[in-house]
């Protein structure tokens, strides 16, 4: 566990890995997404981060989004990706639920960060557009999202009302306010914050579809941004009509070394792009908790919780929960070693990334059907 004492921000620019996520569970008043299961369970089948826990956490779900689509009242999500870099198996847990919410009947609003990239990552503008089309929003359709039912945007190219709005928002927070939320604070990280209320808070507008029940589902580091937003949505309300959108929270999944994954660490994490060798002696050379020797794992089993590869199959590779849990007994039992184990998950991983990469030529192709990039 990182020691997070309550002087330290939680900096969504930064590097702090967030594993205490009980931490910020009861610093900020996150609440347990397990509560709520059950009474969503009535409703649909959860996906398998929120029956594993991964998604840990939220604000709201049962009021924004539980409630509504129970009544048949029209839900939105907005999430969004800063194209600093590569897409990788990271990103594809916020895409998955992107696409399980649109099969829900969610209407989907998937924001490119480029503003963002370019400010505070220091990114080249071409560079971040190319990313954002030919990354994420390419994969996001190769994984299974209709974009002819999405709504995707580049923070650089909107309409004045988003504009507005930023402008708008920034007589009602002060600086000491944003320094409490996030640290040390400049102008590009002000301005970026602001946008990104804009992102989280627009769709509640008339001219983007008047959405009052919006769903942010985002990883745990992003949690900063949905404090203010609600806070500037409270402040808004009578003026603007703006209601607090709900949050649900992921763990972020670890790099393959066990660390933070990351684009700018490409040993840490598997791209979707990557050739079947590269992939391949990647996930080989994955941190597992396996034993020093055949023997002692043989006697002692080995220790899953501390798997990368493990981590690969729990969010990523199996979705049956009872092919997990037979994963994870033979594992600690030791009659499932890690070279054999590791096959049996490149046997898996393989499969999807030569589907995969066939669908995603294909998404490129019509990218630029369903969104509008920047013209410089
Ligand atoms: N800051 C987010 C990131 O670093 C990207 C982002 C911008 C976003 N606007 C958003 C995420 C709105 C969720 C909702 O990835
Ligand atoms: Fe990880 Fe598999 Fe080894 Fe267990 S057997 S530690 S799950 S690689």
């Amino acid at each position: 566990m990182v020691e997070l004492s309550n002087k330290v921000k939680l900096d969504p620019w930064g590097h702090i890995s967030v594993k205490d996520y009980g931490w910020l569970m009861r610093t900020f008043g996150i609440k347990p997404f397990n509560e709520i299961l059950d009474k969503f369970r009535e409703i649909a089948k959860p996906n398998r981060y929120m029956r594993r826990g991964i998604i840990f956490g939220h604000r709201d779900f049962d009021k924004r989004v539980i409630n509504p689509l129970t009544k048949g009242e029209p839900v939105a999500l907005l999430t969004g990706f800063m194209p600093s870099g590569k897409f990788h198996f990271g990103h594809k847990l916020t895409a998955d639920q992107i696409i399980y919410y649109q099969r829900l009947g969610v209407k989907i609003h998937v924001v490119i960060a480029d503003a963002e990239a370019y400010a505070v990552r220091k990114m080249d503008r071409e560079k971040t557009i190319e990313i954002g089309l030919y990354e994420y929003i390419a994969n996001l359709i190769a994984l299974g999202l209709d974009p002819s039912r999405a709504v995707f945007y580049f923070q650089t190219n909107q309409k004045p009302a988003y504009y507005r709005l930023i402008q708008m928002f920034s007589r009602k927070v002060s600086l000491a306010e944003m320094e409490a939320i996030y640290g040390n604070m400049e102008p590009s990280k002000v301005i970026s914050a602001l946008t990104q209320a804009a992102d989280i808070l627009h769709v509640q507008l008339d001219d983007y579809g008047g959405y009052k029940n919006v769903i942010v589902p985002v990883g745990a580091d992003q949690d900063p941004h949905l404090r203010l937003a609600r806070d500037i949505a409270d402040r808004f309300h009578n003026e603007l009509g703006l209601e607090r959108p709900a949050s649900t929270y992921h763990m972020l999944q670890r790099g393959l070394d066990g660390n933070k994954m990351s684009s700018s660490k490409p040993e840490s994490t598997i791209f979707l792009t990557d050739s079947l060798e590269v992939a391949r002696s990647k996930l080989m050379r994955a941190l597992t908790g396996g034993r020093a020797t055949v023997e002692e794992q043989k006697k002692l089993g080995a220790e899953p919780w501390k798997c990368t590869v493990y981590d690969f199959y729990m969010f990523q590779l199996i979705d049956d929960d009872k092919g997990l849990q037979e994963i994870y007994d033979s594992c600690v039992s030791g009659k499932l070693l890690c070279g054999h184990c590791k096959r049996n998950a490149w046997d898996l991983l393989e499969k999807f990334l030569e589907e995969h990469q066939k669908k995603l030529e294909k998404a490129k192709d019509v990218v630029l059907k369903y969104v509008d990039p920047p013209k410089f």
